[in-house]
This record gives structure tokens, C-alpha cells and sequence, in this order.
């Protein structure tokens, strides 16, 4: 995005600030994902329904763009994204709304200090910009689409029906981004990072469609020798990981090792007593720490044919006592903790069957 902004200030000296924010469909929200700008403290980790902007809303639906000449001349009061960048100095700015076969995906603000900057040939010579945002985000989107489709079709294929259920990846990879969110500030991590857990989160035990019906779905215990055979999902899905990227020649980007690392390392306790490596401390990725937590908290608030649902407070106490034996991160287990009115609303809106 920096690279982006570079470049078009080499042509557009006015253009102050770009970003992007996502439109995630699935919980209506509009986020903040990533910008370029000459504050700061730029606008991040942010969120709110679309439908609270009706500007935006509008925009959306009618497909169109939208030039303010003078933010300051908008009739208040004004709404908090505006007031943010007036009180930072911004006066003029470019909307544009996202879109993939018609779906919004989200929106790119360019702005500027100078009031009607816009006005002219400018947001013209902006599109080839809008395009460069489009793809780069649409290559993280789909990229992620892909391979939970590839983990579908291969469910399906395989009739292991009881991997793990659409509700439990819905729930947990919103958990792991309350996690990713709450832990933001200590660990530095950007939307971008936080976006990328929250993505591939439902990835981590995609290696199950590579274990045998007779373990997978064995209704009683496992013997020691059937268990090490089911631990070995993860490096099944390591490999899967590795292969689907380096065939869709993403090998070697960033997100790569966020997702990776999710597959790689959700059952390693830090205390070193986890699989398949026995990783302790700082040496299991944080990424690995969130979605391990998020799991395990969705497991015990849920029913399963050997348990009842635990309460919140029950499960939290459980995973309390996880970071007192040492195998939790204590930052990412406050992190869930701090987010109860969130938490009851992920459940309410996902359910809590298994
Ligand atoms: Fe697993
Ligand atoms: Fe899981």
C-alpha cells in the first residue's frame, strides 16, 4: 500500500491518504484493512455496520462513486469517520465501492488537504489506482476462498462429515479475531494481520481430510498408535498448505506464513508440551497461540456427544488455569475474556451446536 501511495504522489502530490476498508458480508461490518497517509496515528482497527453510514450504503448499492469537494461544508453532525479526518486535517475526498461478480468487497478513500481536489480529471486518473487496490485485496480474498473450497470439496468427496462443522469454523475464527484484535496494541499487529487470522483460522485442521474413516470417525477411544496416526493432521495439512500455494504461485507472501503457521501450530502449548513439535514459548507463533485458544474455548462451550456445553465463565476458568500450567498465552486468554458482550454475540449469531 506504501509501494501504491509512493507511486501515485509521484504523479497526485495532493492525494494525502489512501485506504481500504473490507466489507465483511458475513457480520455486515465494514473494517478498516489498510492505509497510507501522512499522520501518525493513522485510522485503525475499526469497525462498524455498514448500514450505520447511509452515504456509503447508497454508494453500494447504486454502484457509483462519490467526490466531497469540502468534508467541512457536510451538514452535521458529522458522522465519526468524517470528523476523524477533518480533525486531521483532511477537506476533500474520492470514494469508490469494491466489487467481485457484484458483490461488495469494500471500499478505497483517497484524500486530500486540499478542498476540491477532486473535482477535475483527478479521480479519472485515480481509477488505474482503484484497480491496483482491487486486485491486491482480491488476490488475499480469493486466495483464502480457494482453499476452504478445495477443504470442502474434499469433505464432501470423503463423507467426513464430522471434521468440524460450519458453525465451529464460524464461531472460533471470529473468536480468533477478538483475540487478534484484543492482543493488537501489546504485539503491534495491523488489520491486515488481524483480517489474515481471522481468514485462514477456519484452515487449521484442514489435514483431517487426509486421515482414514476408520480413525476419523472411530465413535470410541483411540488406541496410542491410532492417535499418533491422527496427529499427524497437521503436518498433512502443512503440506497441503504448501502445495496449494506454491501451485497458485503464492509460495513465498506474507499471508503464506500467517496461514501456514494457524495449520502448523494449533496444537503447540507453550510450556512445550504440545504436538507435532513440542514448540515452547515464543517460538509458537501468536497466530498459532489465537486460533489454539479460540478452538478450545468453542469446544467447551459447545455440546458434543460425550459433553455438555460449559458456561463462558466455566470455559474461561478452564483456559485460566491452561496459562497457570504454563500452555496458554495469559494476553490472549484476557484478550477472549475482555470481549463477553462480543463473544455472546458471535454465539447468538452462530448458534451453539457443534
Ligand atoms: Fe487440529
Ligand atoms: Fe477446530
Amino acid at each position: 500500500m506504501k509501494w501504491l501511495h509512493e507511486h501515485a504522489l509521484l504523479r497526485h502530490p495532493e492525494v494525502h491518504r489512501i485506504a481500504i476498508a473490507l466489507y465483511d458480508a458475513r457480520h455486515e461490518l465494514l473494517k478498516t484493512y489498510v492505509n497510507s497517509s501522512d499522520v501518525q496515528h493513522p485510522m485503525s482497527l475499526y469497525q462498524k455496520p455498514l448500514a450505520a453510514s447511509s452515504s456509503l450504503t447508497e454508494l453500494a448499492t447504486l454502484r457509483s462513486t462519490r467526490v466531497i469537494s469540502d468534508l467541512a461544508s457536510l451538514p452535521e453532525p458529522h458522522a465519526e469517520h468524517t470528523r476523524w479526518l477533518l480533525e486531521h486535517g483532511y477537506r476533500s475526498s474520492f470514494t469508490v465501492p469494491l466489487f467481485q461478480s457484484g458483490v461488495l468487497f469494500g471500499f478505497v478513500f483517497f484524500d486530500s488537504r486540499a478542498p476540491g481536489a477532486f473535482d477535475g480529471a483527478l479521480s479519472l486518473d485515480l481509477q488505474i489506482y482503484v484497480q491496483l487496490c482491487r486486485m491486491s485485496v482480491l488476490n488475499v480474498i480469493n486466495l483464502s476462498h480457494a482453499v476452504e473450497g478445495i477443504v470442502k470439496v474434499a469433505r464432501g468427496l470423503a463423507h467426513l462429515r464430522d471434521i468440524e462443522t460450519g458453525r465451529h469454523l464460524d464461531r472460533m475464527s471470529s473468536y480468533s479475531r477478538l483475540i487478534a484484535r484484543g492482543v493488537s496494541g501489546h504485539f503491534g499487529f495491523g488489520d491486515e494481520f488481524i483480517e489474515h487470522v481471522y481468514l485462514f483460522a477456519p484452515l487449521h485442521d484442514i489435514g483431517k481430510v487426509g486421515i482414514a474413516d476408520s480413525i476419523l470417525l472411530k465413535p470410541g477411544k483411540l488406541t496410542d498408535e491410532e492417535r499418533e496416526i491422527m496427529k499427524g493432521h497437521v503436518d498433512l495439512g502443512v503440506q497441503l498448505v504448501d502445495e496449494v500455494m506454491q501451485d497458485a504461485g503464492l509460495g513465498s507472501t506474507e499471508y503464506v506464513s500467517v496461514m501456514r503457521n494457524v495449520v502448523r501450530c494449533h496444537h503447540e502449548f507453550m510450556d512445550g508440551s504440545g504436538y507435532p513439535r513440542g514448540l515452547s514459548g515464543d517460538a509458537v507463533p501468536v497466530e498459532g497461540r489465537i486460533v489454539m485458544i479460540a478452538d478450545i474455548f468453542d469446544a467447551l462451550t459447545t455440546e458434543r456427544p460425550y459433553k455438555k456445553p460449559w458456561s463462558n465463565e466455566d470455559a474461561l476458568a478452564e483456559l485460566h488455569r491452561m496459562c497457570d500450567a504454563g500452555k496458554l498465552d495469559p494476553r490472549c486468554v484476557a484478550a477472549l475474556e475482555d470481549s463477553g458482550d462480543e463473544v455472546r454475540a458471535i454465539q447468538q449469531k452462530f448458534g451453539l451446536n457443534a
